[in-house]
């Protein structure tokens, strides 16, 4: 696929071809990316068909009395934090998942990752099994979720092996805060750890904080609080979420603002920014998963040390190879270098 992947402006070129040398010659395999705490199995029932004639159907079997309605369905590995690890392993990184499921979510998850070197080790089998049911129908997508123990992960959940783990990490990633009511003290808690006592850096993609509902206003003073004490190095966030967190002239001065939209990306730090650089040119197949591989890109320009704009190319990249891959696959460095 992606032969018709081009890139948006003539100055581009000359850092495609740089960033190209770059994936060829260095992957800092041994960096070390801990993400936590989403593990979820996704049920896509595919229908090809819209909304009125889908709930007619469903109207229909309804006063029959109910019955069967035949349609395609597929298991898939979902939850922001495994998405990402799995894109990062594909890179070439060996990430490490800190999450919680229950026997049979631990077994679906051994499968969805067999081949590939994401650590395991530190997903716990005594929670529940967080599942979405997503109706894709022509143009929208209805989802049924169970969060299982994803709406209440707090730092209680961390054994010492994690926060070990977590001590010793190069980066360390945490994203659906949105979905977590235990998310500020999570990622406070993880965090300060990090700075106290670890090495690595701090990656937060909190998310569309509209599931917090009436606690929205007072949760976001949490995080922007924790921004303030310098706990985050690095906040990926879409545009919406920029706003929701407290504007480019709060964020750029608390921490580097990693922001992506479907058009363009930029990076802000107190008085620096880097251009806006231009999503590919592509034709999108899926778009959930699109900020999870974004990320997976801008972890991985992070480890190789990349100028801002080449990490962001790089992110990019990985995103839009994923969305306009037939089959959702998450790209290889190969993958990347043949675009
Ligand atoms: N239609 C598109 N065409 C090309 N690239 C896209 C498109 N949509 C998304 N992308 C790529 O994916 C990146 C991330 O998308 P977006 O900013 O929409 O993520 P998000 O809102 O955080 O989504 P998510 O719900 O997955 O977290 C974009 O910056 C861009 O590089
Ligand atoms: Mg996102």
């Amino acid at each position: 696929m992606q032969g018709n992947l081009k890139s948006n402006t003539y100055m581009l070129r000359d850092e495609k071809s740089l960033l190209t040398e770059k994936l060829k010659n260095y992957i800092p395999e041994e960096y070390k990316v801990t993400l936590m705490p989403h593990f979820c199995v996704d049920n896509f029932i595919r229908c090809d068909e819209s909304y009125d004639s889908f709930i007619e159907k469903f109207k229909k079997t309804a006063t029959q009395g109910g019955g069967n309605t035949v349609m395609r369905q597929m298991l898939h590995i979902g939850g922001k934090a495994t998405n990402c690890a799995s894109a990062l392993d594909s890179l070439g990184l060996n990430p490490c998942l800190i999450a919680k499921t229950d026997i049979l979510g631990y077994k679906l998850l051994e499968y969805f990752l067999e081949g590939k070197n994401v650590d395991i080790s530190h997903v716990s089998r005594d929670g529940e099994l967080a599942f979405t049911t997503a109706i894709e129908l022509e143009g929208v997508n209805i989802m049924f979720s169970f969060p299982g123990v994803t709406s209440q992960f707090g730092p209680e959940y961390l054994t010492e092996d994690d926060e070990e783990l977590i001590r010793e990490s190069d980066m360390v990633c945490i994203s659906d805060w949105g979905l977590n009511n235990c998310g500020t003290k999570l990622a406070r808690y993880v965090f300060s750890l990090v700075k106290k006592e670890g090495k690595g850096k701090t990656f937060f993609d909190p998310g569309d904080p509209s599931p917090k509902k009436e606690r929205e206003e007072v949760e976001v003073k949490g995080i922007k609080n924790m921004l303030k004490q310098g706990l985050v190095d690095i906040l990926s966030v879409n545009e919406n979420e920029l706003i929701r967190y407290g504007g480019i002239d709060f964020l750029r001065k608390v921490t580097r603002v990693d922001m992506h939209t479907e058009k363009y990306v930029k990076t802000f730090y107190n008085d620096k920014e880097t251009e806006e650089i231009p999503a590919f040119n592509v034709e999108p197949k899926r778009l959930t998963g699109a900020g999870d591989a974004w990320n997976s890109g801008d972890i991985l320009g992070e480890a190789m040390g990349l100028s801002d704009e080449l990490r962001l190319l790089l992110a990019n990249s990985v995103a839009a190879y994923y969305i306009s891959d037939l089959e959702g696959k998450h790209p290889t460095r190969q993958d990347l270098i043949k675009l």
